[in-house]
């Protein structure tokens, strides 16, 4: 009976698909300001600036002014190095919720010594099995998420302002079209959380009809242009609401401003206002060849 029991119980661990962390939940809520003494600071980037970009729409213009501000250092495309860094995030912060941990109230034993966790194994061990016996937590996930992050693209240290563009953050993309607007606001948490402070770029064209955006849209054909087309225009409107409802630490780019020499001057300064830098640093957008 006892081993049927157990064997359901790692049946049912195997095939349950790993659920897609509810960064909003009263229990995750608490990380959503994670002290910083607790992280560490010298665990964690301090400052990040990532672009987000729809795919030709400037992003790589965007990076090299922003390059040119002395201490940052904008990388290109990342291949999905920190959205793999994401996924890895939220499947091992949904472990601790795994079945079988329930017979211990993990919550309560946060900052267990490693005494304390000894004597919860022992006080368990005599009455049943534990294969699945750990004290796993979320807080530590995050800390080894900003180690990561560290040391993988922050490691210049402090005064290094250090981040990534990257065109794959868009409906259809690296979020699905059904779930695109819940995948985005849990991958823009998890930026802010990367690092002690976060800035982003939204950029795109003005513009999201399939005029104004050939690249995009001339490959495509039928059902699959109507899709693409529904996903970018979702994708402007999370943009716009994004940078509406975050202004301090998110910021809108369209692309046309930077080409346009009657109003691209004045984005420049609203650029380096907003990341607090010396408004009138000679950045340009337009000092890379065209393509
Ligand atoms: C604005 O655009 C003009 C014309 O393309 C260009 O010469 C100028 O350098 C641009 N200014 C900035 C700040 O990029």
């Amino acid at each position: 009976m006892h081993l049927f029991v157990v064997f359901l119980l790692g049946v049912t661990t195997l095939v349950r698909p790993i659920q897609p962390l509810d960064l909003y939940n009263a229990e995750n809520a608490r990380y959503a300001d994670f002290p910083r003494r607790r992280a560490g600071h010298r665990l964690a980037a301090e400052e990040c600036v990532f672009v987000l970009a729809t795919p030709h729409s400037g992003s790589t213009a965007l990076m090299d002014a922003l390059n040119q501000i002395p201490n940052y250092l904008i990388r290109g495309e990342n291949w999905a190095a920190h959205y793999n860094l994401f996924n890895a995030y939220q499947r091992m912060s949904s472990i601790p919720q795994s079945p079988g941990q329930s017979y211990i109230h993990w919550r309560e034993h946060r900052q267990a010594s490693f005494h304390t966790v000894k004597s919860l194994y022992e006080a368990q061990a005599y009455q049943r099995k534990l294969p699945f016996f750990h004290e796993f937590q979320v807080d530590r996930v995050l800390i080894a998420t900003r180690a990561y992050y560290k040391v993988l693209f922050g490691h210049y240290g402090n005064g290094v302002v250090a981040g990534f563009k990257e065109t794959r953050y868009v409906c259809g993309t690296a979020f699905g079209s059904n779930q695109c607007s819940e995948q985005f606001s849990a991958y823009l948490h998890f930026l802010r959380r990367t690092c002690i402070r976060t800035k982003v770029f939204l950029l795109s064209r003005t513009d999201n009809s399939v005029h104004a955006n050939p690249d995009i849209f001339e490959p495509l054909t039928g059902g699959q242009k109507l899709l693409a087309e529904r996903d970018l225009e979702r994708t402007h409107q999370l943009y716009d609401d994004y940078v509406r409802n975050n202004p301090e630490h998110a910021f809108r780019v369209h692309m046309e401003g930077m080409f346009d020499h009657k109003r691209n001057a004045t984005l420049a300064r609203n650029i380096l206002t907003f990341l607090q830098e010396d408004p009138f640093l000679p950045i340009q957008f337009t000092r890379m060849p065209p393509k």
